[in-house]
């Protein structure tokens, strides 16, 4: 018996396993992987599933007004501010099977393993959806999380389009979860986050559990350049004002900046939409994005004055012009110590091979850290590859995290309220 958590008791590996391989059904694509993207009716359905799920094990669950679902296991005393657990269940397009799926459903399978160890908690625990984590559909990322955390109001949330006008406030009343709490009236005494490292250096260093300290500073851009249709067979190529040549410089300067604070810097173009892409018309217009992140806040800076001053360069002397527009900037966040070491703490006592990590992804956990004590648990995925339909975790990592997740919880429970009674 360890003193750490919780003691002998392990989540239901088989369980957890098999509830991720439902999930991925909905939305599965032919190359193993799932698109399902956020507020669409693949997003309702499994919304829908672990609703019943989380029902089905005697939760109560509220839906608040962005759509982000808590799902409630009563403790000995309800009005202490629960200890939360989540993630989300929006994918990429060409998603995979774990990224944010195993955080929710880890949460799930904790509440269930109580339930049938019969254990009490001091405080009430909670399973959290957060709606549109991913940022493709609407962007930004981690929207919803930001609203309940004050990063943002609840009406930009609802006034953010996709690239096809749709608003997320209408979708989100389409598929049937705008709920009536207020997003954020809802106090969490903690909240922890498993999920893949979406990295390569827990598999490199055969580790099987990263003690997650932070998540680096992220900007993220959208720039229109403007140039002139026109036809492209009677055109001389010195009197074209192609946005599309424009555009590709401008993408290599993207790559330039990231590889010149490389190695920590990264930098992305992800998306870019052509207008009018017609194989016969020089390209008149381009709308592209950028996403930029680094660990320290004041190197972000530095590459967004470094990207800017190379944008302007590469349409110096011509007659295209471009818009460039930070949509979004989430500075870096560092987990609280004492629930970072609930985490090391659990990972030693299950014997499990662990190291400290910063994340190189966007989480939920980095809006709630800003209302509540917060940290993240990781574990490896196949070659760090993640954002791909290959995305692949082992069932005994999947596992090993889920355990740490529930001896933290028991952990910071005891650590904030006061022991249990078994
Ligand atoms: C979220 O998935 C991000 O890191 O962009
Ligand atoms: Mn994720
Ligand atoms: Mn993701």
């Amino acid at each position: 018996m360890t003193s750490v958590g919780a003691g002998n008791l392990r989540i239901d590996a088989d369980r957890l396993w098999a509830s991720i391989m439902e999930t991925a059904a909905i939305g599965a694509t032919e190359k193993g992987g799932i698109k399902r993207l956020t507020l669409t009716d693949l997003d309702r359905e499994v919304r829908n599933w672990f609703v019943a799920r989380c029902e089905n094990a005697g939760c109560s669950v509220s839906i608040d007004t962005l759509g982000n679902i808590s799902a409630r296991r009563p403790g000995r005393d309800n009005s202490l501010p629960p200890i939360a657990m989540g993630s989300h269940l929006d994918t990429q397009p060409t998603g995979g099977k774990f990224d944010g799926v195993i955080g929710v459903l880890s949460g799930l399978e904790v509440l269930r393993s109580l339930n049938d160890a019969g254990v009490e908690t001091n405080a009430p625990l909670e399973v959290i959806n957060w709606t549109n984590e991913e940022g493709s559909r609407f962007a930004p990322a981690m929207l919803s999380s930001g609203v309940f955390a004050g990063a943002f109001t609840p009406d930009y949330a609802y006034d953010r389009e996709d690239r096809e006008g749709k608003r997320f406030g209408d979708e989100l009343i389409r598929i049937g979860y705008k709920g009536d709490e207020p997003c954020g009236a809802r106090k969490l005494g903690a909240f922890f986050e498993l999920h893949i490292e979406q990295g390569p250096i827990l598999e490199a260093e055969e580790r099987t559990i990263g003690i997650v300290t932070g998540v680096q500073g992220m900007r993220w851009y959208e720039v229109t350049v403007t140039g002139m249709d026109c036809h492209a067979g009677s055109t001389p190529m010195h009197l074209r004002q192609d946005a599309l040549v424009a555009t590709a410089r401008m993408i290599a300067a993207v790559q330039s900046v990231g590889l010149a604070h490389a190695p920590d810097a990264v930098a992305t173009v992800g998306l870019i939409e052509a207008r009018p892409n017609s194989r016969n018309v020089i390209p008149g217009e381009v709308f592209f994005s950028i996403d930029l992140r680094h660990p320290q806040d004041t190197v972000v800076a530095a590459m967004e004055a470094d990207l800017r001053h190379a944008l302007d360069e590469t349409v110096a002397g011509t007659r295209i012009t471009f818009t460039f527009d930070r949509i979004w900037d989430s500075p870096a966040v560092h987990f609280d110590e004492a629930c970072v070491s609930s985490v090391a703490a659990a990972s030693e006592a299950l014997g499990y091979s662990s190291r400290r990590i910063t994340s190189g992804a966007g989480h939920d956990a980095a809006y709630i850290a800003r209302v509540a004590p917060t940290t993240m648990i990781f574990v490896p995925c196949e070659k760090g590859i993640s954002h791909n339909e290959l995305e692949k975790a082992e069932p005994g990592d999947v596992a090993a995290g889920a355990n740490v997740l529930l001896a933290a919880v028991l952990d910071t429970d005891a650590r904030l309220y006061g022991p249990r009674d078994r």
